[in-house]
């Protein structure tokens, strides 16, 4: 299962040693890993992200399917957290999605976070390709970053109202998020990130 994300891991690996605006710190100054550190945490964070991410979309699609925008969320709301819970558990890590746009306000990012997503925001505004990043922070911690990208499917709960979202969908969706900013979105636009820290050592 692994192996199969190594080649994509290795491609990206030589893009980021070719291209040095790739190998900047996000605006503080992270304790940089070494290189053996920097393979291994990579990949374990795009193990987890896209492990969480087909488990995720897969039973948001099928919900989506047999009842609507409204069993959907209310999936997201009773399902979501134990899956990323089991995940955590079993990589010693710590799963979260953040955005500059929550929906749900404890998903609201850390000041290192918020960080790391301007600068994600500012690339994705310049054109530039957005690529996973690991790095220590200061708590010592490995953690693993990388973009979320808004496809077609997300639209129906984070596109622009009265077009690809439903007016009838989103007064659900601000039943259950009152304070909702995550919508208006269009395909292709970056939606947030993937935050896992790692706290085995
Ligand atoms: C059925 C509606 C629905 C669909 C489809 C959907 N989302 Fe969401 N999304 C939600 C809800 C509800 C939340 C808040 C979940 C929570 O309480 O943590 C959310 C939260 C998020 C978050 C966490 C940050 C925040 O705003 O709280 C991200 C990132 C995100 N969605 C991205 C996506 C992406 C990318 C897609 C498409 C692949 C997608 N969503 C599809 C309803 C949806």
């Amino acid at each position: 299962m692994r192996v199969k994300y190594l080649s994509p891991l290795i491609a990206l690996l030589l893009i980021s040693l070719f291209s040095c605006e790739s190998k900047r710190p996000a605006s503080n100054t992270p304790i940089p890993l070494n290189q053996e550190e920097e393979v291994v945490f990579l990949e374990k964070g795009r193990f987890i992200a896209t492990t969480t991410f087909t488990a995720l979309s897969g039973k948001l699609q099928e919900a989506l399917q047999q009842g609507g925008v409204k069993q959907a969320i209310s999936y997201c709301q009773q399902a979501a957290i134990p899956l990323t819970d089991s995940l955590s558990v079993a990589e010693g890590a710590e799963i979260r999605r953040t955005s500059l746009k929550v929906r749900n306000p404890q998903n609201a990012p850390t000041p290192t976070e918020k960080l790391i997503l301007e600068d994600y925001a500012k690339n994705a505004k310049a054109g530039k390709e957005l690529k996973p990043i690991v790095r220590r922070n200061d708590n010592q911690e490995i953690a693993f970053y990388a973009p979320i990208k808004v496809n077609a499917f997300c639209l129906q709960c984070h596109g622009k109202l009265g077009q690809t979202l439903k007016e009838e969908d989103y007064a659900i969706i601000k039943e259950h998020y009152p304070g909702d900013l995550a919508l208006g979105y269009v395909d292709g636009d970056l939606r947030g990130m993937w935050s896992i820290q790692f706290t085995e050592k």
